[in-house]
């Protein structure tokens, strides 16, 4: 149904979606660079025009604001006449009309890289301190617990990608080059 459908389309947007350390960002970097196209990725996007990191934004102004900014800058994104690879974060797609938004928008297709439970917690386990959502859990088996049942909510939505790419432990590169041969 996709092969093949990018090949002409001047204002083609690439949306990757997924859980927290995925690895949405080093595949969108890559992705970018083989196609040639800018890479865009949402945190930094709203890191830019809140001029405040996205822990911050959290304990300063609370998680409900930071959903609100995720959306605005999705949509406005999404309206560019502009290509781009994005990459968004884990909760992009799990609120307000974001989901909808990326599906219906012209010349974009959704990606969702879909990681097992353990390699996720074995990645996160290292880079909680910039992750406010799981910053708080001490140990191997909280981190496994509160990512298993949120994985869990969350899979609804990301399920609804018109991609859906089993990354294992691939690399980022290795995932990139499959995206390529599937999209065109
Ligand atoms: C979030 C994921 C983060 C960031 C924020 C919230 C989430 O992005 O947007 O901390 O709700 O899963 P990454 O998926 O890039 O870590």
């Amino acid at each position: 149904m996709i092969d093949g459908v990018f090949n002409d389309l001047p204002d083609m947007k690439i949306v990757l979606i997924g859980y927290m350390g995925s690895g949405k960002s080093s595949v969108a970097e890559i992705l970018s660079e083989k196609l040639n196209i800018p890479f865009k990725d949402l945190d930094e996007e709203i890191q830019k025009v809140e001029k405040l990191s996205i822990p911050k934004i959290f304990s300063e102004k609370g998680e409900i604001y930071f959903r609100r900014l995720e959306n605005k800058t999705i949509k406005e994104l999404l309206t560019l006449n502009e290509k781009f690879v994005l990459a968004t974060g884990g909760g992009t797609p799990c609120y307000a009309d974001s989901l909808s938004q990326m599906k219906n928008a012209k010349d974009t297709v959704t990606i969702y890289l879909k990681t097992p439970l353990p390699i996720l917690c074995e990645r996160l386990m290292n880079e909680k301190g910039s992750r406010p959502l799981i910053s708080h859990l001490n140990t191997e088996e909280e981190l496994l617990e509160f990512v298993g049942i949120h994985l869990f909510e969350r899979s609804h939505f990301y399920n609804q990608a018109s991609l859906i790419i089993e990354t294992a432990n691939d690399s980022p590169k290795q995932i990139a080059e499959r995206i390529v041969k599937l999209l065109f």
